[in-house]
């Protein structure tokens, strides 16, 4: 039913996010999560697209993700403070928007803390579903925090992977991990030591780690003929996670050249250094892995498209299940023109009279 008073706005909070994890299942969800941004990729060219646009400080960075086709438009707000965990808020937070081309009305407002997780995870897996030699099966996971679960699963569940060796500088991170993954059907968890462990012998070495600083968790010592490297938690500029000769070792592929020079772990290398962008590949322009000895990296950074289509999918999945609130953020006028006439219409009286507050009590001093 139209309402009177504003536009229509679908809200989708966590709880509402949760609840359709639920419903759909995780295997689900990242399948679906991974068809829309496959989908997306093969129309990159419709796209209107920009390096996104951060804040940074010295504890982290907030970062403006806008994209556009000619129908539909999309941000997302996010955020990356790695020290976060100390004033009991996560590294990355985040909240996103669908709005039309044609008027500009939001349409969509949507969480995506938990979306991004989904969408980080399920871009990884589409790009190793491309890279990464097909017979992968065991994968190292390298930083055990608040996105590994998901990337845990993403390569389960879309690329086969059947055993998965962890490891966190923080044991309390792969003591979590292993608690909430611990009923994965097919899903062998192994705890290492140190990086190396967890690497020797690996398919593919995914890395997610937080640290606001030029880390190497990745040396060109470890790399194994053939392995795919995941490399996700490069991705602001001073922090990286691969040593530059990991990077000359491979095939580097990235999602929007102009963003990961500058915020992937591609910042370490000369301007010229070659990298293939993914929508190429996946839309048969460039080859992938050419050969199963041949190491290739996916140097990931999180790019705008990915968060349209992680919006467009969650908003398809709300509607599907009847989930999310309407939301009253655009009002609805009698008269365009009349913003001021407004303010006495929304507040209940015709000369703008505010409804009474109760009066705010300042905290008393004992
Ligand atoms: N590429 C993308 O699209 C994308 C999307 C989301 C998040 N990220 C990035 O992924 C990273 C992880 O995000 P999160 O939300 O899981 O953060 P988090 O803080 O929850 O987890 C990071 C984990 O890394 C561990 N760690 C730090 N240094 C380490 C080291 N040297 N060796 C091993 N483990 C180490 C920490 O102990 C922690 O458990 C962040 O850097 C974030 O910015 C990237």
């Amino acid at each position: 039913m139209t309402n009177t008073t504003h536009l229509p706005t679908l809200y989708l909070s966590p709880p509402d996010v949760a609840a359709i994890l639920r419903r759909q299942g995780m295997a689900e969800t990242l399948r679906g999560m991974h068809d829309a941004i496959h989908a997306d990729y093969l129309r990159w060219q419709d796209f209107d697209k920009n390096a996104r646009i951060g804040c940074h400080s010295d504890l982290g960075v907030i970062e403006l993700m806008p994209i556009a086709d000619d129908r539909t438009y999309a941000f997302k707000c996010v955020n990356g403070h790695p020290g976060n965990g100390r004033f009991g808020l996560p590294t990355v937070m985040a909240f996103g928007v669908i709005a039309r081309v044609d008027t500009g009305a939001p349409e969509f407002l949507s969480e995506l803390t938990l979306t991004t997780a989904v969408r980080t995870a399920a871009m990884s897996a589409l790009a190793a579903r491309a890279l990464a030699r097909p017979e992968s099966r065991v994968m190292a996971l390298i930083g055990n925090g608040a996105q590994s679960e998901f990337q845990a699963l993403a390569f389960h569940h879309l690329l086969g992977i059947a055993e998965i060796r962890l490891y966190d500088t923080d044991p309390r991170a792969t003591d979590k991990l292993i608690a909430n993954l611990r009923n994965t059907a097919g899903l062998r968890l192994l705890r290492c030591d140190n990086v190396a462990q967890a690497v020797r012998g690996a398919d593919i070495v995914t890395t997610v780690t937080a640290d606001k600083t030029q880390a190497t968790i990745l040396t060109r010592d470890l790399l194994e003929p053939g392995m795919h490297v995941n490399a996700v938690g490069g991705d602001c500029p001073g922090k990286t996670e691969l040593h530059a000769d990991v990077l000359r070792a491979a095939r580097v592929f990235v999602e929007y050249e102009p963003q990961t020079r500058i915020e992937g772990d591609l910042q370490q290398m000369e301007p010229d250094f070659a990298v293939t962008e993914l929508w190429q590949v996946l839309q048969g322009h460039q080859p992938g892995r050419t050969d199963d000895r041949q190491i290739t990296v996916f140097d990931s950074v999180g790019f705008a498209l990915e968060d349209f289509s992680a919006l467009r999918y969650m908003r398809d999945c709300a509607q599907l299940h009847g989930i999310g609130q309407d939301l009253a953020l655009i009002p609805r006028f009698a008269d365009p023109k009349d913003l001021f006439g407004l303010i006495g219409a929304l507040a209940g009286g015709v000369d703008g009279t505010p409804s009474p507050v109760a009066p705010r009590r300042e905290p008393e001093l004992v």
